[in-house]
């Protein structure tokens, strides 16, 4: 039983996440937060699922494009439609490293994946790509010559400005080899509404004390994320319409539509 993953008392963002995408991997403490965060953003399921939606059409579309090897960064847990779950249903070669720097969902993680022999867990700082990169357990598994899919969804969040993600992004990107692909999402509150902006805010101020600071950017802060990459069509685009499935209904009622932007980019 996952309950004794260090303190069931204490609200942990992996497992909240989770809750939002309707796991089975939380606890009481853990949705009691949900629930406050969601009682001040009430699209926050929604935009939970958009989020892990683009990432899923990312991956699919990564691994029609060849890609078989996947590093997933701020991955929380790995379930509910996670990048190897998508990656090797469609091409059972394909190695998955997911990446979070959050002890508990490392743990909980790794024990989800045990019998899985190519997706591993690893504990790392993605904001430090010089360590990951040497990490024993990512040299075993990812064959940097050849292309790679990199996933920031819903992890540049947690980057501040004054971290220098543009220069994050471009050691990611010279650690690539040509053909690479790299996924980003991020929140967003250009296009919302005054109302929604401001439960935007209030949101961003529940989150405190589970985590750090979440950090809202604009459109010209996403494609300066991409800088030096080229992105693939439709370029930046609010989530749901990134490469929406055909059959896929995009919800355009809802106010978290406009919450995120999405791209994915490729090594030249
Ligand atoms: C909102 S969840 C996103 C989960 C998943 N990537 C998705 O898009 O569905 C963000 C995750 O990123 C992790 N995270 C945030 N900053 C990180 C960092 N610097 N290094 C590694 N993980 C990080 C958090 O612990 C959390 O599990």
């Amino acid at each position: 039983m996952f309950a004794t993953e260090l303190d069931p008392q204490t609200p942990n963002i992996a497992r909240i996440y989770d809750y939002y995408l309707g796991g089975a991997f939380n606890l009481p403490a853990d949705r009691e937060r949900a629930a406050r965060i969601g009682s001040v953003l009430p699209g926050m399921e929604m935009l939970a699922r958009l989020n892990r939606g683009f990432l899923r059409r990312a991956v699919a579309f990564m691994v029609d494009e060849g890609i078989t090897q996947f590093l997933d960064l701020g991955s929380g847990l790995p379930t509910a439609g996670n990048t190897h779950e998508v990656a090797q249903a469609r091409d059972p070669r394909a190695k998955v490293v997911y990446v979070d720097y959050e002890p508990v969902a490392v743990a909980l993680g790794r024990r989800i994946l045990r019998d899985n022999p190519r997706a591993v867990m690893v504990e790392a700082d993605a904001r430090r790509p010089d360590d990951l990169f040497a990490h024993p357990e990512v040299r075993e598994v990812l064959d940097l010559d050849r292309p790679l899919g990199v996933l920031m969804t819903g992890v540049m969040v947690f980057v501040g400005d004054h971290e220098d993600p543009v220069g994050l992004m471009k050691a990611y990107r010279d650690a690539c080899a040509p053909g690479s692909l790299i996924a980003l999402s991020q929140l967003s509150d250009e296009q919302a509404d005054a109302a929604t902006k401001a439960q935007v805010h209030a949101m961003v101020e529940a989150y405190k004390g589970v985590i750090e600071q979440l950090y809202v950017r604009d459109r010209a802060g996403v494609e300066a994320l991409f800088e030096g990459l080229t992105l693939v069509e439709p370029g930046v685009a609010l989530m749901p319409e990134w490469r929406p499935r055909e059959d896929a209904e995009i919800p355009t009622g809802s106010p978290a539509h406009h919450l995120g932007y999405a791209a994915v980019g490729r090594v030249d």
